[in-house]
């Protein structure tokens, strides 16, 4: 009798224990959510919180007219318009991969090489690449400590992560000041110029402070999203050598890679890369098994009910996409990685809106989310057709989810050209990226 007592105290005890583990756990989370915005954004900054979501501060409240200035930034002819910028940017990279005599950190470069693409792409900077490696390792500072917690002292990762969003902040003023006085009377090519001019058309003009927190919310949101993407690409084509293989095949098919297996002259359109069925089912398969995001989070706007349990009004909840991709009926074996599943004859995720969404839903899903498929598709297209690689270890690296899913070593891989340039950095590149501004 004692001892059920006893038994009965100390489940109660664990109980609580757990209880108080798991309300401590969200108060921190949310913390340090709240945080990371604080972090991202200068105190003077006038852009709208948004309310009754975590969103991204810079877009606010659904329906604000940023959101109309983003439809732009990404819209079928802005991403034509980024397309030979984005293949040019993924050329050069993969040349310089194959020209390195070691094997390289593939998580670490794919880090740098969507950080590129950002500033020279999406945000059309014309900065030097020495310039551009020093504010990629501030900018690495910077994210590495977003996520921590508020303690000002020295040699805090919070006080370290506000000096680098300084030095970030003035090296971007600098290039925004560039940028102006260089664009003025000029084409408008990228994400930044489009922001400026839909901010002014719809009689906003934006504060130099406004452009830098969206300059820097801009990278953020696109930076480390892609590069966790992009290494799982790269992972899961060289564990299925048959999938890159049939990805050959259909570029083949489609001209883009001759048979000797010398890749073809030219640019890539919007319309080719969307005539390839099969590479559009491997890039949502890896979007669906190695998902960068875990989740986001939600106010509840009004109380509702999920599996007999009732969830208030103004409770924040938080949705897994991960676990909605593990456990989805509609997917078949879901540990398989099997890009076929999403061939026109299987349409896994044909039935149900919310069983597949690796860049989120409703109307707070990814608004980059064209602009991130378009940038894998290119890699992939890159990949397929002008470099051969090996991984440079003898068991595939462990996988970790946080702060996104990559691979905890990174992933060494050796890369090789497959035509005979392949060594030399085309000079043409960087006077068609610098043309841009
Ligand atoms: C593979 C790459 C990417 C993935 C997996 C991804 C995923 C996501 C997800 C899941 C959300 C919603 C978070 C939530 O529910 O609260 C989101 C939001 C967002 N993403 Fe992406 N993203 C990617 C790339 C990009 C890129 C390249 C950009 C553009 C530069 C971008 C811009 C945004 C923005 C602005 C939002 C906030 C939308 C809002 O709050 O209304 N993302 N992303």
């Amino acid at each position: 009798m004692l001892f059920e007592g006893l038994e009965l105290v100390s489940a109660l005890a664990t109980l609580a224990a757990c209880l108080v583990s798991v309300t401590l756990l969200l108060a921190v989370s949310q913390q340090l959510w709240q945080l990371r915005w604080a972090a991202t954004r200068d105190k003077s900054c006038k852009l709208p919180i948004p309310k009754g979501s975590m969103g991204f501060p810079l877009i606010g409240e659904t329906g604000h007219w940023l959101l109309q200035v983003f439809s732009k930034i990404f819209s079928h002819e802005a991403l034509e318009s980024y397309l030979p910028k984005i293949q040019l940017v993924i050329q050069d990279t993969l040349r310089a991969w194959s020209s390195h005599p070691e094997a390289i950190n593939v998580y670490q470069e794919a880090q740098k090489l969507t950080f590129r693409m950002a500033i020279r792409v999406l945000l059309g900077f014309s900065i030097p690449e020495e310039d551009l490696g020093h504010l990629f390792e501030v900018y690495q500072q910077f994210v590495e400590n977003v996520f921590s917690l508020p303690v000002d002292l020295p040699f805090s990762g919070y006080r370290r992560g506000i000096q680098a969003r300084q030095i970030l902040q003035k090296g971007l003023e600098k290039a925004i000041r560039e940028k102006l006085q260089c664009t003025q009377g000029k084409d408008y090519s990228d994400a930044l110029d489009l922001l400026i001019e839909s901010s002014k058309e719809h009689g906003k003009e934006m504060t130099m402070q406004e452009l830098k927190d969206g300059t820097l919310e801009l990278i953020f949101a696109a930076y480390a999203t892609t590069a966790s993407a992009s290494t799982s690409l790269i992972m899961q084509l060289l564990k299925h050598p048959a999938v890159l293989e049939k990805l050959r095949e259909e570029l083949r098919a489609h001209g883009i890679l001759h048979s000797g297996g010398c890749p073809c002259e030219g640019t890539l359109r919007l319309d080719t890369l969307s005539g390839l069925r099969y590479l559009d089912c491997v890039i949502k398969e890896v979007m669906r098994l190695f998902t960068p995001i875990s989740g986001g989070y939600r106010t509840v706007l009004q109380t509702f009910e999920l599996d007999g349990f009732q969830i208030p009004k103004g409770w924040s909840v938080m949705y897994s996409i991960r676990d909605t991709h593990d456990t989805a009926p509609v997917f078949k074996d879901v540990n398989v990685f099997d890009p076929d599943r999403f061939s026109q004859a299987r349409s896994e995720d044909k039935d149900g809106r919310f069983h597949y969404l690796p860049f989120g839903g409703g109307v707070r899903t990814c608004l980059g989310k064209h602009l991130a498929k378009l940038f894998l598709k290119v890699l992939a297209v890159e990949l397929a057709s002008t470099s051969r690689f090996e991984l440079a270890t003898r068991t595939f690296p462990r996988i970790t989810l946080v702060p996104v899913l990559h691979p905890v070593d990174g992933l060494s891989v050796k890369f090789f050209g497959l035509d005979s340039n392949q060594n030399k950095i085309l000079p043409e590149t960087e006077a068609m990226l610098s043309a841009t501004v």
